[in-house]
């Protein structure tokens, strides 16, 4: 299979296992990326059968708004009742890189919310160890040299990310060649620096559910 039909399947496998989960006043976090647009396409078949969505991005709302399903802001959604988005790397404890879309804060607020984070993903996602998709970090723009200075003494090789603003305004930077041993730890180190709004490691929000596409077919993965 190729890698977007194992999106596809990724997405339908999501949808099935949350339909049943869903009430009428359920709400439903929709993540940002190829497999999360997916995703849209197949909770359309199922708009109606819950209240709402909050969406990680703008371009994931102006999908959802398309299909007819309503956007709330996140500040008017009592609790949201699963979230459903992909990723850049997943570990076998079910810790993620992500912010591939330059999502990643809205992404962390809406998986922080949650009572439950579904992340699905195609094989090529999976890594024993994170760190080889070059990890985001979203940052105030005034303070990008200061960041990049260091997150160099952490180790690493920040890239500016040409031509990118995230919808909160503020430019990303792609840290490469840093293979992540402690995730937790580096999260933390790098939301420690002044400037940074947050990085794309969820660590300390881990994914609860991962669909898994396989040429084998989509596999269930609880944290390892
Ligand atoms: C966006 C993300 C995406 O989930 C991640 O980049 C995966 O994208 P795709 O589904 O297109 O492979 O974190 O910020």
């Amino acid at each position: 299979m190729n890698q977007d039909a194992l999106k596809q399947a990724v997405a339908r496998a999501a949808l099935d296992y949350i339909a049943p989960r869903l009430d009428h006043n359920a709400i439903v976090g929709v993540g940002t990326g190829s497999t999360a647009a997916f995703f849209i396409e197949a909770l359309a078949q199922i708009k109606g059968h819950f209240e709402a969505a909050v969406a990680s991005s703008e371009a994931t709302a102006s999908q959802l708004q398309a299909h007819g399903i309503p956007v709330y802001d996140l500040n008017s959604a009592d609790a949201v009742a699963v979230y459903v988005d992909g990723a850049d790397e997943t570990n076998p404890r079910l810790e993620l890189i992500k912010g591939g879309g330059a999502a990643l804060t809205r992404e962390k607020i809406i998986a922080a919310v949650a009572e439950e984070f579904v992340c699905i993903a195609d094989q090529s996602k999976w890594v024993e160890c994170l760190g080889q998709f070059p990890l985001p970090v979203e940052v105030i723009p005034m303070a990008r040299s200061h960041v990049a200075r260091e997150l160099v003494k952490l180790g690493g090789d920040p890239v500016y990310r040409q031509e990118c603003e995230t919808d909160n305004g503020n430019i990303i930077i792609d840290v490469h060649n840093m293979r992540i041993e402690d995730p937790r730890q580096l999260e933390t180190a790098i939301n420690q620096i002044t400037g940074v709004v947050t990085n794309g490691l969820f660590a300390h929000r881990p994914a609860d559910l991962l669909l898994l596409g396989t040429d084998q077919g989509v596999e269930q993965v609880r944290a390892g």
